[in-house]
């Protein structure tokens, strides 16, 4: 694939599309089935991976174009129900490639698994116990992960935390093991919790105290990643706002979420619009991202918005999103989910971390679109056009018509079922 940039996609049909995927992606027909539903999760696998299964929930699968990060093309899928996502993304992702596109990085990927001990006698020298043992706790982590070891990862520290050790407080005091493990491209889960459960009984041989909870922490601040934007204001212009309006209306709406919770939240909604439906076609476990991501949102003691937006002393609106990002590309749901595996085919990353870069640029793009909407003409504008592609559809419009009757409603104001039929017999 040369260039994520393919001009006119979205006026493709739904067949042109998978084909030209297929030519630029080497799809190999069983991908090619995956896509057309034929060959995606089956109820035999379904009933494999949750108890009670009695079907299979679908989402659409889109793929925004036009990502340039680190100077490298990105397709990106995303699965979502939600009209406006992929198309406005795909826009950001074009405003942003005329500047460079988007800067991006990450830290190490160091998973924290916690183990709670309450009881100890002297919760100091429980401490200190701990980490006199540091090195026979981590080799007890590893030998249950010979195969995370094997690939360069496995438990790699140990910390350990008193807390309510004030005698004023009115919780329990208690000591909390944070075993830190390097899950190279897994995210680990299932990993982080065998350790930490089976080195529960020498945590509590060491310490004297009891052991109740050995779980990951879904807070993963040492597994960051973070994309940045110079945006132009001449590539923000639109036909009623100039660029700079565009850019102080963006960073008006940054100081709005960034001083009012109620903002800040439906801010948020918008960046995980795009984050999640990039985790859940990768076969991630959002809720985990969700639940990292707004803890995150409040690290400062506030919940405040997730990016931020400022204009530099060119007038060019600078955006930054930094979170939590502990996706896998391998393990998991995500070798046994098809559509995953074609999804992470379109994205041609090579490390999870990367993965994790490409996602954050999407949850920065998504911000910046909707932002750029709700300062400008708002969002519904948008929306209504694409809500009459999809009126025009249900009446049974195909190819062009589906433009033709969508735009006729647009400016008939008149966006129902039966406006679309009168139309379609008009136009047939
Ligand atoms: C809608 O799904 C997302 C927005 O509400 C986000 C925002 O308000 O920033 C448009």
């Amino acid at each position: 694939m040369k260039s994520s940039r393919i001009p006119g996609f979205y006026r493709l049909s739904l067949d042109e599309r998978i084909d030209k995927l297929a030519e630029n992606f080497e799809l190999t027909r069983a991908e090619i089935d995956v896509l057309r539903s034929q060959g995606a999760l089956e109820l035999e696998q379904a009933d494999k991976m949750i108890e009670n299964a009695v079907g299979i929930y679908s989402l659409p699968i889109g793929v925004a174009l036009n990502f340039v990060i680190n100077e490298k093309e990105y397709i990106v899928p995303m699965a979502i129900e939600e009209p406006s996502v992929v198309a406005s993304c795909s826009f950001m992702a074009r405003i942003v490639r005329a500047g460079g596109g988007f800067r991006a990085g990450s830290t190490r990927r160091v998973m924290i698994g916690q183990i709670q001990v309450v009881g100890c006698k002297d919760f100091r020298a429980a401490q200190n116990a701990l980490y006199a043992a540091k090195d026979d706790l981590l080799s007890a982590a590893n030998s249950l992960a010979p195969n995370m070891v094997k690939r360069g990862g496995g438990a790699i520290d140990l910390e350990v935390r008193t807390l309510n050790d004030n005698p004023l407080s009115t919780l329990s005091p208690m000591l909390v093991v944070h075993l830190l493990i390097d899950t190279q491209d897994a995210m680990g889960a299932n990993t982080i919790n065998t350790m930490v459960e089976g080195i529960a009984p020498l945590v509590e041989q060491t310490t004297g105290g009891r052991v109740y909870l050995r779980i990951l922490s879904n807070y993963t601040d040492d597994c960051l990643a973070w994309a940045t934007c110079d945006v132009s204001p001449d590539e923000l212009a639109t036909e009623d706002f100039t660029g700079p309006e565009v850019v102080d209306g963006i960073v008006k709406a940054y100081e709005f979420a960034a001083s009012d919770v109620y903002r800040a939240v439906t801010n948020n909604k918008g960046v995980m619009n795009g984050i999640d439906a990039v985790v859940i076609a990768t076969g991630n476990d959002w809720r985990a991202i969700e639940a990292g991501a707004h803890a995150y949102a409040a690290r400062n003691g506030k919940y405040g918005p997730m990016a931020t937006w400022s204009k530099d002393e060119r007038g060019h609106l600078i955006g930054r999103l930094e979170l939590p990002m502990p996706v896998g590309i391998v393990g998991g749901s995500i070798q046994l989910h098809p559509m995953a595996q074609v999804a992470l085919k379109f994205l041609r990353v090579r490390t999870a971390r990367e993965l994790a870069e490409v996602i954050v640029a999407v949850g920065l793009a998504q911000n910046m679109a909707a932002l750029r909407a709700l300062a400008t003409v708002g969002i519904q504008k948008g929306h209504m056009a694409l809500h009459a592609r999809s009126v025009a559809v249900t009446a049974g419009a195909r190819g062009d018509l589906v433009d033709l009757i969508a735009q006729a409603m647009v400016e008939a104001n008149d966006i129902k079922l039966p406006k679309a039929l009168e139309l379609l017999k008009q136009y047939q």
